[in-house]
């Protein structure tokens, strides 16, 4: 049998990885606007950034995570997210001591869960993320959400949802936790063992359970919003206050709890309505986690942010039929006709190259007409032809595709030529 690629993987080839290329680019440039700056941070950690980061009731380090032992002995898991070893990075490199605060991080890069793959559902995929860490100001809040909104708008998407909700502070998070408690206890035996084991450690888990979802008790959950004391309750306004401001389109939503436990007060997700979507509706997750930082060993620091899927952004393109356009033309393609000139066209690819031009030629011995065709494909925006008599006369044929005009040079000064007809 040939060799496969593991499942819950893709090859991202060339015709597509322009548009991840393009995707990448978008996000680099909202980030330039919004004055985020790039983290890179490995592609594993050491195990417990994300037992004490994303927190050992969630789906994610009981079932999902790719760790191992590496030939030291050390526990190493491959990143199931990023927010976690951001932090780890931002106590490490002491980010807290630096000028400018708060710190605004985004990252680009794949991630691991060792899920069940689907439409939408990856074991390797790649997050567009931002991180904004050391404010509590409500006002970052709305641009964190500003900036994931504008990353889809920017791309043309239309049937966007923006759902967000409070998880409160710590003191509203304990009356609402022993609130969860009481409702589920009594029939907590109607639940699978996750949730049982769920109940005293991190009730909230229960809300996001996938295999109890329609149990009659999860309707009827008491719901954060109430149990919301006035500090959480005026901080959740004024994010609401900020959105409405900005005129972005939000619903909130109590159920929302997010899968990941260092959540805190504003907690969000945005879902593609279009019809054509698969059943995985979220695009992108994010809030806020004040505490994350002191759970890794940090001074007390707030942050909040979010992470999106490029796979999940190109699975809305595809079911709203965006197609983004970019410029993919080549400088010149250079056809050569004959021995002599085929071996001269390589000086020259090479000599346009060297200035900076995308050049291109052929290397199969094609003839006249195969050559245009492929100049064609490449959308070559010149084509300069050299055939073995205008060798002879030291000449070169430079046509311009769009206007079709044609031009002769000599061609010891086609590089100069060239260079002023992009002027
Ligand atoms: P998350 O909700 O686990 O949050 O993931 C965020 C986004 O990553 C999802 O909305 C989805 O676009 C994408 N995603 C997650 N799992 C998969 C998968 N198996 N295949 C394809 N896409 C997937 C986080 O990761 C948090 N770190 C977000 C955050 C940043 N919160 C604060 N800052």
């Amino acid at each position: 049998m040939s060799i496969q690629i593991p499942r819950g993987t893709q090859d991202i080839l060339p015709g597509q990885s322009e548009l991840w290329q393009f995707i990448e680019s978008q996000a680099r440039d909202l980030c330039r606007r919004y004055q985020y700056k790039e983290i890179r941070t490995p592609i594993f950690e050491h195990t417990e950034v994300f037992l004490r980061g994303v927190g050992d009731t969630t789906d994610i380090v009981q079932k999902e995570m790719y760790s191992f032992q590496d030939r030291g002995g050390r526990d190493i898991t491959l990143r199931p997210e990023g927010t976690a070893p951001v932090v780890r990075s931002f106590i490490e490199n002491k980010m807290f001591g630096w000028a400018t605060q708060p710190v605004k991080l985004f990252y680009f890069g794949p991630m691991f869960r060792y899920e069940r793959p689907q439409a939408g559902r990856f074991r390797q995929f790649v997050q567009f993320g931002v991180e904004a860490i050391g404010s509590a100001d409500p006002a970052i809040d709305a641009e964190v959400l500003a900036l994931a909104m504008g990353m889809y708008k920017g791309m043309g998407l239309k049937s966007l949802k923006l759902v967000i909700n409070s998880l409160g502070d710590k003191e509203s998070r304990t009356m609402h936790r022993e609130a969860l408690i009481n409702h589920f206890k009594p029939r907590i035996g109607e639940f699978c063992s996750d949730c049982q084991s769920r109940l005293e450690k991190n009730p909230l888990r229960i809300l996001d359970c996938k295999k109890d979802r329609d149990h009659e008790l999860m309707a009827s959950a008491p719901s954060i919003l109430e149990y919301l004391n006035e500090d959480s309750k005026a901080y959740f306004t004024k994010v609401q206050e900020y959105l409405k401001a900005l005129e972005i389109e939000f619903e909130v939503d109590p159920t929302l709890v997010r899968g990941l436990d260092y959540y805190n007060h504003t907690a969000f997700e945005i879902m593609s309505t279009s019809e054509g979507f698969g059943a995985i509706t979220t695009l992108c997750g994010g809030g806020r986690y004040n505490g994350l930082m002191e759970e890794l060993g940090g001074p007390v620091t707030p942050g909040i942010g979010f992470a999106m899927s490029i796979e999940r952004l190109i699975a809305a393109l595809d079911a709203e039929q965006v197609r983004p356009v970019w410029d993919d033309s080549i400088d010149c393609y250079v056809v050569s006709l004959g021995e002599s000139a085929k071996d001269y066209s390589v000086k020259l690819v090479y000599e346009l190259r060297r200035r900076g031009f995308s050049a291109e030629k052929d290397y199969n011995d094609r003839k006249a007409k195969a050559q245009f065709k492929a100049a064609d494909r490449l959308n070559a925006r010149y084509v300069a032809v050299l055939g073995d008599d205008e060798l002879a006369k030291e000449v070169i044929n430079v046509k311009n595709m769009e206007t079709g005009e044609q031009i002769e040079v000599g061609l010891d000064q086609f590089i100069e030529k060239f260079m002023e007809l992009q002027r």
